[in-house]
């Protein structure tokens, strides 16, 4: 008997910037392959949502702020990314308490959490605020099958909190850098100037954002080793599981307190 294999669905990343020239190409190719899930980032979700919606697939939408959710769920998204700080990557600057409680005023659609996780305790804590999912990027930066530079898998294993800068430099939104990587692209990390508009047609600056100054968000302290993602995956899955226990045992203590 052939058993079916069971996977997660797959999804495809969509820049929805209006300065990005290869939406109409990309619309297209959605279209073609329907991946069921498409993300959304930098932009209006609007033109992605009658493609995706079209095939029935499902768009998420990546949102920095709480105005920028409320927008994405009045156009219709099925899911919002809340990227908070720390985030690596573009990073948002409100916490992932304060943003998953303000949008589940509004929404009671899925809500991934995004931002600074990076085990599986936090995991736990953000099913606890009432997040659905969470992305985890910078934790499978330096993973075996990351196709990222070796370089930039070593500058991420020995990094801590204390080397990320958070600037508008490179892309003209914020986003966590590597100082090690912002010097060796040539900058001096206490002289970048912000770079004030996103502008696709025109990156501005000798060195390319993400593929010459590197990105980590604030969970890169966790980051120890070049790991297989699957041996990473297992360790989430342990520490997630001994998180629940303490759970447990921190809710049978409180039953035993408020009888006494
Ligand atoms: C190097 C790097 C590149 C990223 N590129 C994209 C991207 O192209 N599109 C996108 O939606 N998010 C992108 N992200 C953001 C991630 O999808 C995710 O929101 C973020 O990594 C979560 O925060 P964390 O890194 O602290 O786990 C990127 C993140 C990193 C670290």
């Amino acid at each position: 008997m052939i058993r079916e294999k069971k996977t997660a669905p797959w999804a495809a990343n969509i820049v929805a910037h209006r300065s990005y020239n290869r939406l109409n190409e990309e619309l297209v190719l959605l279209k073609k392959y329907q991946p069921p899930v498409v993300i959304t980032a930098l932009g209006s979700p609007i033109p992605v949502i009658e493609t995706v919606h079209s095939y029935a697939g499902l768009v998420f939408a990546d949102v920095n702020s709480v105005k920028y959710a409320k927008k994405a769920a009045d156009a219709g998204v099925d899911g919002l990314v809340l990227v908070s700080s720390g985030a690596g990557g573009h990073t948002g600057a409100i916490t992932g308490f304060a943003f998953v409680e303000a949008v589940r005023e509004f929404w009671d659609g899925i809500i991934v959490l995004a931002g600074g996780m990076s085990t599986g305790n936090s995991i736990l804590a953000a099913q606890a605020l009432g997040a659905d999912l969470v992305y985890m990027g910078t934790k499978f930066i330096a993973a075996e099958e990351s196709m990222a530079n070796q370089l930039y898998k070593e500058m991420v294993v020995q990094a801590t909190n204390e080397d990320l800068i958070c600037t508008d430099a490179f892309t003209g939104v914020h986003a966590n850098m590597l100082k090690q990587s912002i010097e060796k692209a040539g900058y001096d990390p206490s002289q970048l100037t912000s770079k004030k508009e996103i502008d696709f047609q025109n990156p501005q600056g000798k060195s390319k954002a993400w593929k010459d100054v590197w990105s980590a968000g604030q969970g890169v302290n966790s980051i120890k080793e070049v790991q297989p993602a699957a041996e990473i995956i297992s360790r989430l899955k342990t520490e997630y599981e001994q998180s629940l226990l303490n759970m447990e045992m921190a809710k049978t203590w409180l039953k035993t307190e408020v009888k006494n």
